[in-house]
Formats: C-alpha cells, structure tokens, sequence
C-alpha cells in the first residue's frame, strides 16, 4: 500500500478545511461507506506526480481508491496535450463515461492536467460533454479541494483555467502509487518555447523548488524504503535559476547523493543545451546516481534543431555525449526524437539516422510531428504527407533495433545490480532494471520484489535482457 507523506510546508489551513467539509458531505452521501475515486493518468511523469498529489488530497478528504470507474463516486482523468494522439484518447474515454454518469448521476467525473489550460480544449469539454461537472488546469491544482468542494455542493459545472500565478505551492499531501519507486518534482514549468512544444503553454514558466524542502523530501523517502527516486523537471539543468539562493542542478544532485541509504537516483529531463560538464562529473563521482542519462536530441540536423529553437547544434551535443561517455563507465544513454518536423526533408532525417549510429543508444522514445495549437511549428508549410514521415519513422525504428540489440548482447556475461520491480505475468519470471535502465526478465521468488540484487546477464533479446540470480 502507497502511504500519504506529507511534505515539510503545511497546505494552506482553507485547503485542508474543504478537504474536512469533503469527508462530511461525502459520509452524508454514502452513509458512512468509504467513497472511492478513480484516477486514471495520461502523459509524463510531471502529470503522474501531480496525480500522486491530488491522491493525497482525496486521501485526506477520506477517499480509497478503485481501479475501475465502474464503482467510483469520483472519477478523474488527469490530461496530457502533448501530441493529437494523447489529446485523443482523452476525447475517446471521456466520452465512454457518459453512460456511466447516466446510471449513476451522483458521480462526479472531472477533468484537469495540460489539455484543460488549453481554451479550445476547455470550451469543447463544456460544449459537448455536459456530463464533465469539474474541469481544472495544472495551475489550479493547489486549490483542487476548494473546487470539488464548489462541485460538490453547487450543483453547478465548475471550469477553471489560466490561474499561473507562477509560484509553488508547498505542503500538499502526496500520495504516491510506487512504495520503492518515486517521483519527486524539484521544478515546475518551462521557459524554452521549443517551436513545436506546447508544456510551456499550459505549465507556465519554469520555477524551481527550494534545495532544503528538495533534500528533506528525498531524505523522507529513502529512510521510508525508496530505492529508486526521479528528480523531475522539463529540464533539470536549468534548476537553480528562479531561487534567491543560486544553486546548480548539479549542486543539488551532490547533496542528494550524499544522503546515507540504498538507493539509485535518476533525473529527467535533461536539456542538451545547458548540459555540464560539472553535471557529468557529479554523475561519473556520485555514490547513488544512476548511469543513465536521458538527452533528447530531437534532430541530428543542425537546420532543423534551429527551427525548433532547441539552442544547440549536432556538434555540441556529439561533444557532450563524448565527454559523458568517457568519464562515466557503463554509461546509458536513452533520448527523444521527433520525425517530420515541418520543413524537415529526407536528407535532414538522415542526420539523424546518422547520428543514432553514431551515439549508440539504448533506447529511443520517437514520435512523428503532431502540430500543436498555438505554437510556432503549427503555422509552417508542411509538405511531406503523413505517410511519408511514417516511412522515416520504421526506418528509425529498424536501425535502432539492431543498434539496442547489439548494446544489450554486448551486456551478456556481465553481472549487474538490478532493481526488481514487479512480475511480468509470464511463468514465474519478474522484471528488473539495471542502473542504465534497461529491463531484466529472470526468474525468482516474489519475495524479491523491491530489491536490489546482483544478476548474470544470460542472454539479450531485442532490448530485453534475460538474466538469473547469483
Ligand atoms: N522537457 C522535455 C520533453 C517533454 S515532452 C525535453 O525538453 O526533453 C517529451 C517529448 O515529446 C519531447 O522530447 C519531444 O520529443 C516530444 N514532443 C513534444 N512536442 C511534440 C510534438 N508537437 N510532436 C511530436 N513530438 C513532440
Ligand atoms: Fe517542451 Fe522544449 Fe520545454 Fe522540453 S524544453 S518541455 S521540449 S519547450
Ligand atoms: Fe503531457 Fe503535460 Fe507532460 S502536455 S507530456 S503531461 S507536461
């Protein structure tokens, strides 16, 4: 069971009272049955630890939790607007609970995350799913107890969006869904308006967590039991710049490390551009830190990263990854492309093929170009067809899978530490995951879930590894 741990600042005392009136109204409702809710989360870690805080809230205003929204008297989707295809499920599933809503009109079904700070997105919710009762935005989510509340009690549908007010709201509590593996945010928000991205649209500009409320939240979760611990920001190296108190990213990782326990930290998201040398050293000397980095790219053609506003070119990047590779051993590296970027011609794409050659990754999360509302990218002349760039796509896709099959059966013989995570639902076997990320199938007992083992790698497939106990 995840537990409810509460960070060092108290919530505001008026958040804390509508989560008291919640419990009662629902307690009235339910005579005296516990209310459940559902929460169901799309996209990117930001919005899984987001989820993770609303759960505290609920938590605290008396609710279990359900897997299905069958049964639920609360059911939330919390949105991505990243691509098309993530804004459409949304649409997809949203709609699917309209019969739910009309067997049981006591629910209340609510919608928050990065697509609600979209006005379009708003509007259409409003216009064409009447049955939405609570719609939120990411800024809005420190007072989220207020507006379920107004929900609850009002009757009235209640939409809320473009409340930045550009500070952090410490003190919410935090509910998390791992008990060994956790996120924990140390910045909010984005300042790098990357051509084709809409984050810095709907989570406002970036601001940085204090480094003592930072270190005494990863202190909290170690001494818990947390083994494996996520630094989250849309560009980590770029924390610090918002605090009174100017501290680098690779500062705080130092002082994180250097707490005592059995753990691996990770980060992401790092940005190419502001990738130091300093950060590398910390993870080439740190105790805990994972050798993993995670360096999106997005193009290996320097024409191609200027029109996204990305601030660095391919030969800067090569000289980081260098200079990664040399001084930290067994290095992984994983990162994000994006094919079809408007104006993007075949010949900018081999570049890029060219460049994963070269690097070698692990892995490679690859997107084709969806045209985000709004942004820069959405207005240029884009006259390759969609069908076209899928090709580029598989193209990528096949060279990366040699590439990741070659890395991994190069780590077959080779004993790792691994992390096992859970059960893979396929005979006995459970996965885990070395340092650089990668996942190990092996076989073993239950009982080892949630802890660090030493494994031979026995044998590679595609860019899984097999392996067995020593
Ligand atoms: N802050 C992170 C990325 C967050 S979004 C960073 O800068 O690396 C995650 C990934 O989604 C991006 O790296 C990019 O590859 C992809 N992405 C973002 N907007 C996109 C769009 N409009 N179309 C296709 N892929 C996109
Ligand atoms: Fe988007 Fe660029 Fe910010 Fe990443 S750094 S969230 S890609 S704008
Ligand atoms: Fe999606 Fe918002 Fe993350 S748009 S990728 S959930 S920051």
């Amino acid at each position: 069971m995840a537990e409810t741990l509460v960070q060092p600042d108290k919530l505001s005392d008026s958040q804390s009272e509508y989560m008291k009136l919640i419990a009662e109204i629902m307690e009235i409702r339910k005579r005296g049955e516990k209310p459940l809710a559902y929460i169901r989360t799309y996209g990117c870690q930001q919005n899984v630890a987001d989820s993770e805080k609303i759960k505290g809230m609920l938590s605290d205003s008396g609710f279990d939790f359900a897997d299905s929204p069958d049964n639920a008297d609360f059911i939330l989707f919390n949105t991505c607007a990243v691509r098309e295809h993530a804004e459409d499920r949304v649409f997809g599933n949203v709609g699917a609970l309209k019969n739910l809503k009309r067997k049981h009109p006591q629910i209340l079904i609510a919608l928050c995350g990065c697509m609600m700070e979209q006005e379009h997105v708003a509007n259409r919710i409003y216009k064409s799913f009447p049955f939405v009762g609570l719609v939120f935005g990411t800024h809005s989510l420190h007072h989220f107890p207020e507006l379920m509340y107004n929900s609850l009690v009002n009757g009235k549908r209640v939409f809320e969006r473009g409340n930045d007010d550009n500070k952090i709201y410490e003190g919410i509590p935090v509910r998390r869904d791992g008990t060994f593996k956790g996120w924990l945010p140390i910045m909010y928000g984005c300042n790098n308006f990357c051509t084709y991205c809409i984050v810095p649209y709907v989570r406002g500009r970036e601001r940085s967590r204090e480094k003592d409320i930072i270190i005494s939240e990863a202190s909290q979760m170690i001494k818990s039991g947390y083994k494996d611990i996520t630094l989250l920001g849309q560009n980590v190296n770029s924390y610090g710049k918002t605090l009174e108190n100017k501290v680098s990213f690779a500062q705080l990782l130092k002082s994180i490390d250097s707490i005592d326990g059995d753990y691996w930290l990770r980060f992401m998201t790092s940005h190419p551009k502001d990738c130091s040398k300093e950060l590398i050293d910390a993870i080439a000397d740190g105790t805990h830190i994972s050798r993993h980095l995670h360096l999106p790219f997005q193009s290996g053609s320097d024409r191609i990263l200027k029109a996204m506003n990305r601030h660095y070119d391919r030969k800067k990047y090569l000289e980081t990854i260098n200079y990664a590779k040399e001084k930290i051993d067994g290095l992984s590296l994983t990162s994000d492309i994006i094919v079809g970027f408007p104006g993007e011609t075949y010949e900018d794409f081999k570049q890029t093929l060219s460049l994963i050659k070269e690097v070698e990754f692990t892995s490679l999360f690859t997107f084709i170009f969806s045209p985000r509302k709004g942004t820069p990218a959405e207005k240029k002349d884009d006259p390759i067809p969609y069908e076209e760039k899928s090709k580029w796509f598989r193209e990528l896709l096949d060279v990366q899978e040699e590439i990741a099959a070659k890395r991994c059966s190069s780590m077959v013989g080779k004993t790792e530490k691994v992390l096992i995570e859970k059960e893979t639902g396929k005979n006995n076997e459970l996965e885990a995951r070395t340092s650089g990320n990668i996942i190990v199938e092996l076989e073993a007992p239950k009982e080892l879930i949630g802890t660090f083992q030493n494994v031979k790698i026995t044998k590679a497939r595609n860019w899984i590894l097999k392996g067995e106990l020593v």
